[in-house]
């Protein structure tokens, strides 16, 4: 592995003192790149592109080409794993993706099985090719969904305001859904495990949806088993004497801020549905926050975007300990210049916050 020459993002997690707060965008490899649009083209599908590691890789690299961003994050998606399961993710225009077979019944979820690990290599294969690329650039982060997440675009077949067949089976069927969480949890943690020996520095899980639920549903249907997948990650880091990282964002789950950073991640991603301020106040003596600029914000105008960076920054406070990003992913309509102007704004904007 190469001596990183950026780790600024690393020693944001640890909370040991910065020149400057590290800065990378949730799907910086996107629609909102016309590299990212031929590289699409090229590969015909969504899915060829997830599954060709020389243009994934491509596609991983284009960001950290154009901007001065702080970390690549792998080109994948989180549905893989139910695409190795046998579900058939495919991605249509304009509804996103769709599984041609969907969880319609308990025979289905009965007999899922932990995918081969070898069905995903070529999500390995492609860190290994980043790898190789990026010659310690910038830390590369890998990533999951989580089980709740990815149950419910299982059970769905396809993306929904709401998903209200996953809900009515988690409420009618509860042992059938919790069934599933396990299957998905085991299988999360291997792909996790095996994206570590490939070569990440640093593991993100989403859980895109965990805001649908009530607390205490959160707590028995999502973060129970995030906990689960977070210990095996750091036994098994223990074990081969390396330290990944882990960061948990749930969308949504700003009530929730004490019992996430309790499930032993480093890094709580927040959306914006609450101020750095209350979120350091509440959590960050005892973890790191990445966040929060809502993606909207990019639309603005130059100065409007140095005055939300400013309103960040400032929330957060000073020291070390906040990795700046938005509070969910960029959407295609954003101008890749405003990017730029982004990564600018926070580099310059937080050096006074990082004065001794
Ligand atoms: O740049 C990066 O962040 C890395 C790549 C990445 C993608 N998906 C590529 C992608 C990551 C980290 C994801 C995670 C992901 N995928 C999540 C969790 C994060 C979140 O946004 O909440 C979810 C829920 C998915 C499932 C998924 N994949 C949806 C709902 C969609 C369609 C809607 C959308 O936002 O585009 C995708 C497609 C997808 N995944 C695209 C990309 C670049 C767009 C595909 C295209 O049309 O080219």
């Amino acid at each position: 592995m190469f001596q990183l020459k950026n780790d600024r993002l690393l020693r944001a997690i640890r909370r040991e003192p910065l020149d400057m707060t590290p800065v990378w965008i949730m799907r910086q490899a996107g629609r909102y790149l016309p590299e990212y649009q031929a590289t699409r083209k090229k590969a015909g599908s969504f899915m060829n592109l997830c599954q060709t590691p020389e243009l994934a890789c491509e596609v991983t690299l284009q960001p950290i080409q154009r901007f001065d961003l702080d970390a690549a994050i792998l080109f994948s998606d989180i549905l893989t794993i139910p695409h190795a399961m046998g579900l058939g993710l495919h991605f249509v225009e304009g509804t996103g993706p769709v599984f041609a077979n969907p969880l319609r019944s308990p025979a289905d979820i009965m007999k899922l099985a932990v995918p081969a690990v070898e069905q995903l290599d070529y999500v390995y294969e492609t860190i290994k090719l980043v790898q190789h690329e990026l010659k310690g650039k910038v830390p590369l982060i890998g990533f999951c969904g989580t089980p709740w997440t990815l149950a419910l675009y299982m059970i769905q077949g396809q993306s929904h305001p709401q998903f209200p067949m996953a809900s009515k089976l988690c409420k009618e069927a509860p042992d059938l859904f919790h069934k599933l969480l396990n299957i998905l949890t085991k299988s999360i943690y291997l792909h996790l495990q095996a994206q570590i020996a490939a070569g990440i520095q640093v593991a993100m899980l989403f859980d895109s949806w965990g805001g649908l639920l009530t607390t205490s549903d959160y707590e028995t249907f999502s973060l129970y088993y995030i906990r689960q997948i977070i210990s095996a990650i750091k036994l098994y880091s223990n074990y081969n004497n390396i330290n990944i990282p882990i960061i948990l964002f749930t969308k949504g789950g700003s009530a929730w801020l004490e019992q996430m950073a309790s499930a032993g991640c480093d890094v709580l991603g927040v959306d914006w549905q609450v101020s750095l301020k209350e979120a350091r106040e509440r959590v960050g003596s005892k973890v790191t926050l990445q966040g929060n600029m809502n993606p909207a914000a990019l639309l603005n105008k130059e100065d409007a975007i140095w005055q939300e960076v400013q309103s960040i920054l400032a929330a957060f406070g000073s020291g070390s300990g906040h990795i700046f990003n938005l509070g969910h992913g960029i959407t295609p309509e954003v101008p890749p210049e405003h990017v730029q102007i982004l990564v600018k704004a926070v580099h310059e904007l937080s050096q006074t916050y990082h004065k001794p």
